[in-house]
């Protein structure tokens, strides 16, 4: 075909007769640019990616809990022979990171991170065992229960050395300012008790907060 069709209106005929003109390759199809795939806008109101409004409607906290298991090695250890406090704690932060990171999928940061005793040693060559879970979700903030047993590798025989309670806000990647997470969706009537005291916890943390912040 070198001539448009005349049944075409005048303006079909001007593109057609441009898209003719246009350079022809083995395989493309050029479209001249009035015929031109537009890009992809989003709808209005159609949810940005990173935006509030895609976090889902909840995640459960068996959806984000979290077990590492650490050996420990002669670099872990203090002068005893046994792990590091300051490693534990490492071990705690990392595992806490994980659940928050896995509840809203986002960057997240450490903001708070209650007192934590140390019940029993770790020895080097026992096995450090991390059990973080999320137990209260407010706006941003999360807060996670961590446990730590040793387990000695030769008997199975397992001991409970600390608890700690992280919480973490989850940022927004490009502002990188606090943004809202999913609701945590509580299953167990353990998941809703261990909430109701992550409830007073957290009202306890903020007061302590505020006087930190007043001072
Ligand atoms: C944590 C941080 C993001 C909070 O920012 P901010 O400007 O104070 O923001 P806001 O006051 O709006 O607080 C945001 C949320 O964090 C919570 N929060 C902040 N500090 C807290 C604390 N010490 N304890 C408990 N929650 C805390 C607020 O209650 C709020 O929760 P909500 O959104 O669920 O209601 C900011 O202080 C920060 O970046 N800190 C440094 C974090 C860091 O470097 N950590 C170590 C390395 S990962």
């Amino acid at each position: 075909m070198d001539t448009p069709p005349d049944t075409l209106n005048p303006r079909s005929r001007r593109v057609l007769r441009r898209s003719m003109r246009a350079p022809k390759m083995r395989g493309l199809v050029v479209l001249p640019a009035s015929q031109e795939h537009p890009k992809p806008r989003p709808r209005p109101g159609a949810p940005d990616p990173v935006s509030p409004q895609t976090v889902p409607d909840g995640r459960s906290v068996s959806e984000s809990a979290t077990e590492m298991t650490q050996l420990v090695l002669p670099q872990h250890a203090n002068v005893h022979g046994s792990v590091l406090g300051g490693t534990v704690m490492h071990w705690v932060d990392l595992a806490a990171a994980i659940v928050a990171n896995r509840h809203s999928r986002r960057p997240v940061v450490t903001a708070a991170f209650d007192e934590m005793s140390f019940l029993a040693p770790i020895q080097v060559g026992q096995v450090a065992l991390i059990h973080a879970r999320m137990t209260l979700v407010d706006r941003s903030s999360m807060e996670i229960r961590v446990d730590v047993q040793s387990e000695d590798v030769l008997t199975g025989e397992r001991r409970k050395t600390g608890t700690a309670y992280v919480t973490f806000v989850a940022l927004d990647p490009v502002t990188r300012r606090p943004s809202p997470v999913p609701p945590l969706v509580l299953e167990t009537d353990e998941h809703r008790a261990e909430h109701a005291r992550a409830t007073e916890r957290r009202r306890l943390r903020l007061e302590h907060r505020k006087t930190r912040k007043d001072n």
